[in-house]
């Protein structure tokens, strides 16, 4: 390493480290991109199994989540197209886990997380619902959409001079969580995304690309109570026995 080449790495770290504030976290999006995230959440989330992968929990994670009644939604009206989700939590065995917390968040159709927006009155387009008595769980949301990570600080600069992209294939994130079982973080990428092999953050695995299927009936849709298109996605979510059960 030249004393140039030194120089302009620390100058780097400064950046990044300066470009820090209580809701930016630039450092998180360096370990991100260079996989780090993935790599210590792989070492750390080690499955067996068919138990449901892991994958990063990304900073628009939030706290406030609301609760909703199966078969509610998580979206405010108007947020994009319609999507309907449902699935089912078990055990390893198959076994269906009851009263199992389903939590999912997601951008708009804008591709906006609600956290990314001036104003945020309530929390949007995120919600948990708790499984019945058979482990089934249902959900509306909208259809997710591929985003760009940040690009306006050093990761965006890093991004370019190696000539990396920066989006992220359109993605559900669910923190899946149930008494006596290990919870996991994880996200449902829409098959067919072109960035699904370009993820800028390495957090799709294979197992964890599902299918949002279209539907176009119109009557379909007025069944329902929409409008066409609207899609559907169907996933299950297992989970292994917890060593130190915790409580949900
Ligand atoms: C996300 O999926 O929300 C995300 C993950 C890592 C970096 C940026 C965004
Ligand atoms: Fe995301």
């Amino acid at each position: 390493m030249t004393p140039d080449e030194w120089a302009a790495g620390i100058g780097f770290l400064t950046a990044t480290g300066q470009k820090c504030d209580a809701i930016r976290q630039e450092y998180i999006l360096l370990s991100d991109t260079c996989g780090v995230s993935m790599l210590v959440d792989a070492l750390a989330n080690r499955k067996s199994g068919a138990a449901t992968e892991s994958t990063v929990i990304g900073p628009f994670h939030t706290a406030d989540a609301p609760e909703i009644p199966l078969d509610g939604s998580i979206a405010s009206a108007g947020k994009g197209a319609p999507l309907l989700v449902s699935g089912r939590v078990t055990d390893s065995a198959g076994a269906p886990l009851a009263g199992a917390v389903v939590e999912a968040w997601e951008t708009d159709g804008h591709g906006l997380y609600d956290t990314q927006y001036a104003v945020r009155d309530v929390p949007d387009c995120r919600g948990y619902v708790r499984t019945a008595s058979d482990g089934r769980f249902a959900f509306r949301a909208v259809l997710p959409v591929e985003y760009s990570i940040p690009t306006d600080g050093p990761v965006g600069d890093m991004l370019r001079a190696l000539g990396r992209a920066s989006m992220r294939p359109a993605h559900l994130h669910f923190k899946i969580a149930a008494a006596g079982h290990v919870p996991v973080v994880t996200a449902l990428y829409v098959d067919g995304d072109p960035s699904l092999d370009a993820d800028a953050v390495f957090g799709v695995k294979s197992s964890l690309v599902a299918r949002f299927e279209r539907h176009d009936s119109a009557d379909d849709a007025r069944r329902l109570g929409l409008t066409p298109p609207f899609y559907t996605l169907a996933h299950d979510f297992v989970l292994e026995p917890a060593l130190f059960p915790a409580a949900v």
